[in-house]
């Protein structure tokens, strides 16, 4: 297949930004860091201890999940992600990419491909402003946890419960709820089984935020009908391409290597990662919890403990030019900014050669331009400022924001956050941070064998 993302960190090296960057003899020096990481990656993988890498071959899940689209009852208009962290960013970043702008306010008729909303949070003010505007009969829920206990989905879970069969009936209800969750354990998996929902497993060597290729995120993305396979097919592609232990060849590991270069060896913990494609704004969400919560860990070095991991921060070009740029140019040294784009932007506005343009010396220049024409000089100026300083940037282009394009993207970052984990000398897919808070807030909560 035709790669449609080009990974482009020249930018982060010495030919671009001189001794800000990363030389080629500094990169050489971690090859043999870079190919290990590689290597306990495959055996982790060979082993089955973690499962990601092979999620673009599972096309059987990927059929299941457009039958249970195709077979909806045709008056459903909406499905709602009862989900957080990982349950929900991936399902997230997918609807805004490859959905239509604006999705949720089209007019549908019966049967076309659903809206999605996803609520996230347990913020009271949301979840019932969310119940007061769906319409029971045509919305069905999609529970997702991997755990299966995690209390805000739990919570979610519970209020719509009670409120679908006040409003359907239990019987009803029955039909109008979908658990998404391990295959065999926690407390959704028991539920589904003996409510009878429809479910579907997340493999239990998936891990949340690894997981948006799994029925976490297809499955919401078949329902809102968008194209599964070309996102499967774009991140197998991307995932033979990256289990070479050869930073020439890998793009994940030369990208890994060089983020970690720039953090351990320039003194640059922050990743921000700025799309200047709205559509793929929440891809930049999404990469900042699998990096965060991958790499922020505590590891024991020499009877110490050493508190490592870099910080991502997601922005939105050409907004946050009028918010974080100022920053980001002039401010501390601490920055690698990592820009999004697509060559074809799938639309274009023409600003128009009006009256009002014509007459006014400040407009003048805009007259005739298209909206993304403006945007794109709009990112090579900020490319071009940061660069002129001497700041590291790096760029992932798509040819189009198509679901290839995206799936290839997805499995880039994913991978790259996998080798990052061995070269910051942390274990990429636990974070017992994450469980620990989980813990405390059950034994605040009253929840009975948590203290
Ligand atoms: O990546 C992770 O493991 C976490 O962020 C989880 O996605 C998050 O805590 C939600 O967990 P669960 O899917 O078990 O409800």
């Amino acid at each position: 297949m035709r790669s449609h993302l080009t990974v482009d960190p020249s930018g982060l090296t010495d030919a671009v930004i001189g001794e800000s960057g990363i030389s080629r003899a500094e990169l050489d020096g971690y090859a043999a860091a870079a190919a290990a990481a590689v290597t306990r990656t495959l055996e982790r993988r060979g082993s089955g201890e973690i499962g990601f890498l092979d999620l673009p071959d599972d096309r059987a899940t990927a059929r299941a999940c457009r039958d249970y689209a195709r077979d909806l009852p045709a008056e459903v208009d909406t499905m709602v992600v009862l989900g957080i962290g990982g349950s929900s960013l991936g399902p997230r970043a997918l609807y805004s990419a490859l959905a239509r702008p604006f999705d949720v306010l089209r007019p549908r008729a019966p049967g076309m491909p659903r809206r999605l909303f996803f609520p996230d949070n347990v913020d009271p003010v949301t979840m019932a402003g969310l119940l007061e505007v769906v319409d029971p009969a045509r919305t069905v829920w999609n529970v997702v946890t991997k755990s299966g206990g995690t209390a805000e989905t739990a919570a979610q879970l519970l209020v719509v419960e009670e409120w679908l069969a006040q409003r359907i009936g239990a019987e009803r209800a029955r039909r109008h709820i979908v658990a998404t969750t391990d295959p065999a354990r926690g407390a959704l998996r028991k539920t589904a089984e003996a409510r009878g929902w429809a479910s579907f497993a997340v493999p239990p060597n998936v891990g949340g935020r690894f997981s948006v290729l799994s029925p976490v995120g297809l499955l919401p993305a078949a329902v809102a009908g968008l194209d599964v396979a070309g996102l499967l097919d774009g991140a197998r592609a991307m995932r033979d391409r990256c289990l070479s232990t050869d930073l020439a060849d890998n793009p994940a590991l030369r990208l890994a290597t060089l983020l970690h270069a720039h953090h351990a060896d320039r003194g640059r913990p922050i990743v921000v990662v700025m799309s200047y494609v709205d559509g793929l704004f929440d891809v930049a969400d999404w990469f900042r919890q699998l990096w965060a919560e991958s790499l922020g860990k505590e590891r024991a070095t020499d009877g110490r403990v050493v508190h490592v991991g870099p910080t991502p921060v997601a922005a939105r070009g050409a907004t946050d030019q009028h918010s974080q740029l100022q920053l980001y140019v002039e401010g501390p040294r601490d920055k690698v900014v990592l820009f999004l784009t697509a060559r074809e932007r799938g639309a274009e506005v023409t600003i128009p050669a009006s009256e009002l343009a014509a007459s006014q010396p400040d407009y003048a220049y805009l007259a005739g331009k298209g909206m993304g024409e403006l945007l794109d000089a709009e990112l090579r100026g900020t490319m071009g400022s940061l660069v002129g300083r001497k700041r590291p940037v790096g760029l992932l282009e798509l040819a189009r924001v198509d679901a290839a394009a995206v799936g290839e993207l997805l499995m880039l970052l994913e991978a790259a956050t996998a080798f990052a984990g061995p070269l910051y000398g942390v274990d990429p897919y636990d974070q017992p941070g994450v469980e620990e808070a989980k813990r405390l807030a059950y034994a605040a909560l009253g929840r009975e064998g948590y203290r």
